[in-house]
Parts: structure tokens; sequence; C-alpha cells
């Protein structure tokens, strides 16, 4: 399968990295920065000199444009014969409605795709080789269409959110005398048990089990509360929420 990226930014250089060597061939343009040609050359793809030869030679476009520049690339890529859009905060309908000859349908993707452990939510029906290709960059959920934004919200920006939380506690433990390096690798590994144990058990049912009373992390989770780190997650959730609602 020829796989055609429409941008090659973070998100379509993440996805083409964990596409590389599972997929036929993959083809990149941009809109004159040169990241279409570094990305091609970085991972053994092409990069083509204009969207509409990007429509023609690929077996599926990836739209991995900021959602602004959707019309601008719709012109240019008349033809695709199917279309994968990643744009946060635009509907299916919407996407649909600016490629009327193409089968369209939406991804959204998080940065994990780029080592296969990505979560992708997925609408719009995918067919069976499609869906196959996504399941190679990870964990794929389908969902509804007006289900995005807050799916979105909650895996397509908490890896941001996650590392904000493996930095601070790796540089507290750097801060009592820990070798950074050393206070990283141990968090990070932390953090991927973690998360494999938090797909058999619950959040609160890990959390009782690492806190035993008048324990030290009891005292950390104490503190955790005092300082409203339930309240801040929260609140990042919200303003994502906002900020793609405008
Ligand atoms: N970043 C994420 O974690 C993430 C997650 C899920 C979904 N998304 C979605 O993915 C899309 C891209 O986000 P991003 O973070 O990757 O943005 P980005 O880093 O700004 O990349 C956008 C790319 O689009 C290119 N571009 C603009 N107009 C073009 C045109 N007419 N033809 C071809 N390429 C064009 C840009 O070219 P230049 O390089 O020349 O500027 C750039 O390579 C957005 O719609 C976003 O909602 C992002």
């Amino acid at each position: 399968m020829i796989i055609g990226f429409c941008g090659s930014g973070s998100m379509a250089a993440a996805m083409a990295r964990g596409l590389a060597g599972q997929v036929g061939s993959m083809l990149f343009t941009d809109s004159g920065s040169g990241r279409a040609a570094r990305l091609a050359s970085e991972l053994g793809g092409e990069a083509v000199g204009s969207n509409h030869e990007l429509a023609e030679r690929a077996d599926l476009v990836v739209l991995a444009v900021k959602p602004a520049k959707l019309d601008e690339a719709a012109k240019e890529l008349s033809g695709a014969k199917v279309v994968v859009s990643l744009l946060g905060a635009t509907s299916l309908q919407r996407v649909r409605g600016v490629f009327p000859g193409s089968e369209v349908v939406r991804v959204m993707p998080n940065v994990g795709v780029e080592v296969r452990k990505g979560v992708l939510c997925v609408a719009g029906g995918p067919d069976a080789e499609l869906r196959k290709v996504l399941e190679g960059l990870g964990h794929v959920v389908e969902i509804e269409d007006s289900e995005f934004d807050a799916a979105t919200a909650v895996m397509g920006c908490a890896p941001a959110y996650l590392a904000l939380a493996v930095e601070a506690i790796a540089d507290a433990g750097a801060a009592d005398g820990l070798d950074a390096e050393l206070a990283r690798e141990l968090v990070v590994e932390t953090t991927v048990g973690t998360a494999e144990l938090l797909r058999v058990r619950h959040p609160a049912d890990v959390r009782k089990a690492v806190a035993s009373p008048g324990g030290s992390t009891e005292a950390g989770l104490e503190a955790l509360d005092r300082e409203g780190a339930r309240g801040a997650f929260e609140a990042a959730v919200r303003a994502s929420l906002e900020r793609m609602r405008g």
C-alpha cells in the first residue's frame, strides 16, 4: 500500500515512523519548509512536488495539516481515493463535504503511534485493510464522531500531561541527590509497569496497594491532594476542550 502524507509535521512524523517498514511506501508533502524531504530521507520515502501528485499516486492520503488548512489542501488533493483525516475538532461531515468523491475516515492518534503503542480513535468505518494498518500503530477504538473532542482531550493531549508528571517526579528525585539520568530511567520504567498494571486493576486499587496507612506514599498522596493535583488535571482537560471548541 502506498501511503501519502499531506503535511509532514509532528503527527505525520510520529505516524510515519510507526509505519516505517510496515507499508509498501510513503510519500510526503509540506507547504515549503523542507520537512517532507527530511522525513522522506529519514524513513526512506519520497517527498513529492505537489498535493495533486500525492493524491494521484497514493492508495491512501493521511490528511495531517492544521484544521485551518483543510479547504486549501482539499482543493489540491481532489481525486484522492481514500482520505484519513487527523484534523482535531473537525467533524467527519465537514471533511466529507470537501472530499465529495473520496472515502473519508476520521482518526485521532496520539504520539505513542511513533513506537506502535499509540491510541487511535476512529470513526467512519475503516475497511479491513485500513484497520490492519491502524492496528499496526497501537490500540484502535471506534467511537462516535460526536465523542472526538472529549476523547482527544483525554488521549490526544494526555501524553503531554503524563510526560510532565514523569519529569516532575524525576526532577524531585534528582533534587535529593539521585543522578538525573538514573532518576528519569526509574520513573519511566515505573510508568511502563504501572500502565500495564492499570490494564488489569482499577486506578483506585493501585493507589491503595501502594499507599499503606501511615506510610510514605500516603504522605505523598496527601501532599498531592493539598497541592490540588486532581483539580489541576481536571483543569487541563477542561482547558483543552475549551480551546478545541474555540
Ligand atoms: N500533534 C499531535 O499530537 C496531534 C495529535 C492528533 C491529531 N493531530 C492533528 O494533526 C494535524 C497536524 O498537526 P501537527 O501537530 O502535526 O501540525 P504541524 O506540526 O504544524 O504540521 C502541519 C504540517 O502541515 C503542512 N502543510 C500546511 N499546509 C499544507 C498544504 N497545503 N499542503 C501540504 N502540507 C501542508 C505544514 O507544512 P510546513 O512543514 O511547510 O509548515 C506542516 O508540515 C492537525 O490537524 C492536528 O489537529 C495532531
